[in-house]
């Protein structure tokens, strides 16, 4: 429980030792009732390491029939399945390159979701009838500790409704999701982006959405003769690359260069100090465009603005699409889909 303490260690800092160990042994008990649940078949919101999980035992279709059903997200949109041992990797998958496995230790844990062919113990409804599982080992001690006392792997999306903003915070999820079983608040996450996905075929490594680990990281690691690509398939194998998701409930709007002005009950997003007009409110996720601070502070942003009553309409700055900066711009691009107008540059 070592990171966890970590996590509050404002909180810990502060405390007498009698106090702050009462306050690990509490979080452990929580961790073991969030096990308990999913053991019992029932629905855990976890922190991971990038945003909060929808957790049900990935081997009970009638426990992850709730997860569809709580996030009313459609059924032909797989599920990734977190483990916590190469054990479980092991069991999962079929027909795995064994070239792969140093690039596989070299990421996992870690913010790195591989779809690979799937074993027979995956059910149907995980993988959406896919012959692929994705698999993801997360490096947060909290949801490593809770998938170890749940006995089980465990399927999770992100905890939000399918298609609107994913969670940070354990508040975010309640947000939402207020009606399930379990909430197990471990502060904010620190990566704020979804993992990055990639696919393995033949000689080539797909990569499927990109995230905090980069294009530049994936291909410095690859086996020899192996290529990485971005090519997309022209059937759906991954929904989150639909143009449209992770969307605030209000207009989104992306910007290169600052407005001199804005209309009345806007909010801004920016990500570097800077001079700003007149606005409702502004909200800076970084002070000098350090894009791990964006990353981490992307969802966090939307969500308050989502949430302020007297905004009406978001305006967030764009950032360069290299490195890290692609994953941050296809979330933003998403974010904003639905509000783009036929002249807009990001269509
Ligand atoms: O960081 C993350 O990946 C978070 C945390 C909770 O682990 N999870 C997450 O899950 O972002 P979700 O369901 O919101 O996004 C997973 C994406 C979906 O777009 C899904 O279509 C894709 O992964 N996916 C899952 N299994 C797949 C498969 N077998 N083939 C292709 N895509 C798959
Ligand atoms: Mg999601």
């Amino acid at each position: 429980m070592k990171q966890q303490c970590f996590l509050h260690k404002n909180f810990c800092k502060n405390q007498s030792p009698r106090i702050f160990m009462y306050f690990c042994a509490m979080q452990t008990n929580d961790i073991q009732k969030a096990a308990h649940i999913i053991a019992g078949g029932g629905l855990v919101a976890f922190p991971t390491e990038t945003v909060y999980g929808l957790g049900a035992n990935a081997l009970n279709p009638e426990a992850v029939a709730k997860i569809f059903a709580a996030k009313e997200r459609p059924s032909f949109d797989p599920l990734i399945v977190h483990i916590d041992s190469f054990d479980w990797f092991a069991k999962l998958t079929t027909n795995v390159p064994a070239e792969i496995s140093p690039f596989l230790e070299q990421f996992m844990p870690g913010p790195l979701t591989v779809v690979l062919p799937k074993s027979d113990i995956v059910p149907d409804i995980v993988t959406s009838g896919l012959n692929t599982v994705g698999i993801r080992m997360p490096a947060n001690d909290i949801a490593r500790k809770l998938i170890q006392l749940s006995g089980c792997p465990i399927a999770a999306p992100s905890a939000n409704k399918f298609g609107q903003l994913s969670p940070s915070t354990a508040a975010h999820v309640r947000k939402q999701l207020p009606n399930i079983d379990y909430i197990l608040d471990g502060g904010s996450t620190s990566v704020g982006i979804e993992s990055t996905i990639i696919t393995f075929n033949n000689n080539e490594c797909t990569l499927l959405r990109p995230g905090i680990i980069t294009p530049e990281e994936i291909e410095k690691h690859l086996p020899l003769g192996y290529t990485l690509t971005t090519k997309k398939s022209k059937s759906i194998i991954a929904p989150g690359l639909l143009q449209s998701h992770y969307s605030p409930k209000k207009p989104l709007f992306i910007f290169d260069t600052l407005p001199s002005s804005f209309p009345p009950k806007s909010g801004l997003i920016l990500h570097a100090e800077q001079a700003i007009p007149a606005i409702e409110r502004s909200i800076f996720t970084s002070l000098n465009g350090n894009l791990l601070e964006v990353a981490a502070h992307l969802f966090s942003a939307l969500h308050t603005m989502e949430d302020t009553p007297n905004i009406e309409r978001i305006y967030i700055q764009s950032v360069a699409p290299q490195g890290l900066g692609i994953a941050i711009m296809d979330r933003m691009k998403k974010a904003a889909f639905q509000y783009q107008t036929e002249n807009s540059q990001y269509i």
